[in-house]
């Protein structure tokens, strides 16, 4: 069985990290692929992670491109074209800049990567994945946006520094979209199954629910840009999933046809990943709170993706 092919499209932050992740958890050999003017970036990092590969024993071909045509035929696609925030900036300040660069890629991934699994991490998320599914024309189920894990796993760091538990034993459930509206869902959170209502006092709680919203921000806000390890690995999770078929249950940016009452919108929602991509959206109960919160999220995912037909 030959290996498989992913190709990391942006070699920046989280496009380094992701290539050093896929080739060390040896998921298959990576094309590391950014535009002419950083070429030398991409060969340069490739050439690194690649001898980096020899010192730690694992097998992986990175090669470093910024010709489409070393992406062909990938397996994977896994896009953070685009530029990153600045202290001051919300995702959504990115749109304008970041449409243009997507719809690029998105181009180009249908031509030459036409069986591809993609999983889009460029901001503004959800109206970058929504675009993403337009251009390439590519089922809902093998187009999805990376929010959901990242914020989740930040809303389990809290929880759990909280209570003075592992991280390994918290569950937490984060929906809607990427953005200051995202819904930490606290009735679904969870220390080894106890609800952390429970544990933690209401204003302790929702302190917590706060820090999660703006945990992109806080980074932004200490290193002038945005996070990349974390949302490297949150996006190897699902790659993982898809590669290994493994029906990994995730909050992930999926295309919404009807469910949770929302149409033609991609919001974070609990997905199954597997084989198949996305392979079934998981609909769980709300209360008329969450419920509430949820609408404002996917009325501001809306109001972008309006402004992203304009633009
Ligand atoms: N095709 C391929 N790569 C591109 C293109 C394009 N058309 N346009 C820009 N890029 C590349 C840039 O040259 C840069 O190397 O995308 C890379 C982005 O890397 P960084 O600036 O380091 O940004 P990063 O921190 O990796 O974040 C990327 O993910 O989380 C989001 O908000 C974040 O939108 C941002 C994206």
């Amino acid at each position: 069985m030959s290996r498989k092919k992913i190709a990391l499209i942006g070699a920046g932050n989280i496009g380094g990290e992701l290539a050093a992740l896929v080739a060390r958890k040896e998921l298959g050999d990576v094309v590391l692929f950014d535009i002419p003017d950083k070429e030398g970036l991409a060969k340069g990092k490739a050439l690194d992670l690649e001898q980096n590969g020899a010192v730690l024993s694992h097998d992986a071909g990175i090669k470093g491109s910024s010709s489409w045509d070393d992406c062909a035929g990938a397996d994977v696609v896994i896009v953070t074209a685009g530029v990153p925030r600045k202290p001051g900036m919300s995702r959504d300040d990115l749109l304008s800049i970041n449409l243009k660069i997507i719809r690029n890629v998105a181009e180009n991934v249908k031509t030459k990567c036409p069986n591809a699994f993609v999983i889009v991490i460029s901001n503004p998320l959800d109206a970058m994945v929504y675009e993403m599914k337009k251009i390439t024309g590519f089922p809902a189920q093998r187009v999805v946006g990376m929010a959901g894990v990242l914020d989740a796993g930040r809303f389990q760091l809290f929880l759990a520094r909280e209570v003075g538990a592992s991280v390994k034993d918290v569950r937490a459930m984060v929906l809607g979209g990427h953005g200051d509206t995202m819904v930490p869902v606290t009735s679904y959170c969870t220390i080894y199954g106890v609800p952390v209502t429970q544990l933690i006092a209401p204003d302790k709680l929702q302190a917590i629910v706060e820090r999660t919203r703006n945990g992109g921000g806080e980074i932004v806000k200490l290193m002038g840009t945005s996070a990349y390890y974390a949302p490297a690995s949150a996006a190897v999770v699902m790659a993982e999933a898809f590669l290994k078929d493994q029906k990994r249950v995730v909050p992930a940016a999926a295309y919404l046809d009807g469910e949770y009452g929302y149409k033609d919108l991609y919001m974070g929602v609990p997905v199954v990943l597997g084989a198949k991509g996305v392979e079934r959206v998981v609909t769980i109960n709300l209360t008329a709170e969450e419920k509430a919160m949820l609408d404002k999220s996917a009325s501001a995912v809306r109001e972008l993706i309006e402004a992203s037909k304009k633009l």
